[in-house]
């Protein structure tokens, strides 16, 4: 009798310990981002219950569009890159979860990495972004462009300025016919027409004839 009394209470003692030890492990609830809480306790993970009414994310994290979950963002500490795994295109440097390299941070996501421009015409979020690759470059209408006279160089990834016939150059690849095309090079360093022709291009003969016209007054 005494010894099923003792095995009944330390069953229930048990068990006792057993609910209380979950309880106090159960850091989380399931009140999502912006529903009511009386306690941390009661929000989803890495959220915590703002002036005791609604849950909020906890700093560098941020809340998914359904509000079902409080992710990782920018900023936040960590000690490996699963601590920054809910973030896309992310790693752990320096202590901090920050974007893969080539990468930056989503202006409008703190979460999400995009691709960083490589080449002009890549989208973009501010100017700055194409001035870190390109130098002389703007973001216009969501693209990375070089700015007016600058052009971009394949070989040197960057937006360099444009010469154009008769300019002074170094390099090939800095003279450009106006058109664009590709018919110019770096000769004794000046822009000139490929292959040694006299004019090449549509500027080129505009040049010309501005020069005549200039002329005509002192040949007649
Ligand atoms: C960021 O948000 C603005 C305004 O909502 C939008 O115009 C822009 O395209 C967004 N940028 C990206 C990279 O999603
Ligand atoms: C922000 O980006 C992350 C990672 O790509 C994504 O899971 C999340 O839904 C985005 N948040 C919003 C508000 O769009
Ligand atoms: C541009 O440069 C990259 C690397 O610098 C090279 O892989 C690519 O083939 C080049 N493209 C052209 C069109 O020359």
């Amino acid at each position: 009798m005494n010894v099923q009394l003792f095995k009944l209470i330390l069953f229930f003692a048990t068990f006792q310990s057993l609910s209380c030890f979950q309880l106090d492990t159960q850091e989380y609830g399931n009140a999502k981002v912006g529903e009511r809480c009386e306690r941390d306790r009661n929000c989803i993970q890495h959220a915590f219950c703002f002036t005791h009414m609604t849950c909020q994310c906890d700093q560098y994290y941020s809340p998914t569009p359904d509000k079902s979950m409080c992710i990782a963002s920018a900023g936040l500490t960590c000690t490996d890159d699963s601590v920054c795994s809910s973030m896309t295109n992310a790693v752990c440097r320096q202590g901090i979860c920050a974007c893969k390299d080539s990468y930056i941070l989503d202006i409008n996501n703190s979460s999400n990495c995009i691709v960083r421009p490589l080449v002009v015409g890549d989208l973009c979020q501010r100017t700055d972004e194409c001035q870190d690759t390109f130098d002389r470059a703007m973001c216009i209408n969501g693209r990375c462009q070089c700015i007016t006279s600058y052009h971009f160089v394949n070989a040197t990834g960057k937006c360099i300025q444009t010469r154009f016939l008769y300019n002074l150059c170094t390099k090939d690849y800095e003279c450009v016919d106006f058109d664009n095309k590709n018919i110019l090079e770096c000769k004794d360093g000046q822009c000139v027409c490929k292959n040694g022709q006299e004019t090449c291009s549509r500027g080129a003969t505009l040049t010309s004839i501005g020069i005549f016209v200039v002329l005509l007054p002192f040949i007649y």
